[in-house]
């Protein structure tokens, strides 16, 4: 019979610290978004595939909101932990700091969870991962929470394509009044 295989959250996790240079900076100054993201989805494959032991992808990615701009010459550190295991996936809770040397000064940017899957590389099927041992409230705590989201993510899908399905344009027309967009004139209601 084949043992269940477990492993500690601190076994993968992982910290990332990259310098803010002049190259990621956009046209206002300040660092890209697009920059801190390419370093969370680096962040979140190098911890899951270090839990999974092998080859994953990014299957979803949880709404990333920038709460502080992060400037040129900061200090941004990434910490990642796997913070759920499904079967072949893994929640992959992801902090963003950034710290400015010359003020001492250290800003939360942001907060967010990826969702990796675990693939065989030849066929891309998903494959069962290790289980989570997990050793404090905390990360039981963690555990619960990546299961509500999992559970919260798939309905919220769900929602969204059977809304779509449901959606009468005729009817839904007289709801853009007062929106910041201008319709074509057929389309525009009668009084
Ligand atoms: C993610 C992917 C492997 C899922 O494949 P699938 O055939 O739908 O697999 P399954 O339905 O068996 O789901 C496998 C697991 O992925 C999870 N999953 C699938 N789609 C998901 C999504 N959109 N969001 C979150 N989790 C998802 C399932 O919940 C399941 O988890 P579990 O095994 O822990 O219960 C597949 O959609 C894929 O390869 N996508 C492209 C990924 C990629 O290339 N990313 C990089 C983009 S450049």
């Amino acid at each position: 019979m084949c043992e269940s295989v477990f492993r500690t959250v601190t076994s993968s996790q992982v910290i990332l610290k990259e310098l803010m240079v002049p190259a990621y900076a956009n046209f206002g100054g300040k660092v890209h978004g697009g920059v801190i993201l390419s370093l969370m989805d680096k962040i979140a494959y190098t911890c899951a595939a270090s839990h999974a032991k092998g080859y994953c992808v990014t299957a979803s990615v949880d709404s990333v909101d920038f709460m502080n701009p992060v400037e040129v010459g900061e200090l941004l550190t990434l910490y990642a932990s796997v913070n759920y295991v499904g079967t072949s996936s893994m929640e992959v809770g992801i902090k963003v700091v950034s710290e400015d040397f010359k003020l001492g000064l250290v800003k939360h940017t942001n907060t967010s969870y990826f969702t990796m899957v675990a693939l065989d590389e030849e066929t891309r099927a998903p494959v069962k991962v290790a289980g989570l041992q997990l050793e404090n409230e905390e990360e039981i705590r963690r555990f619960v929470m990546g299961k509500l989201r999992k559970k919260l993510r798939r309905g919220h899908q769900q929602d969204i394509i059977d809304l779509g399905k449901k959606l009468d344009l005729e009817h839904t027309l007289g709801e853009l009044e007062g929106e910041n967009c201008l319709l074509p004139p057929e389309l525009v209601l009668p009084y």
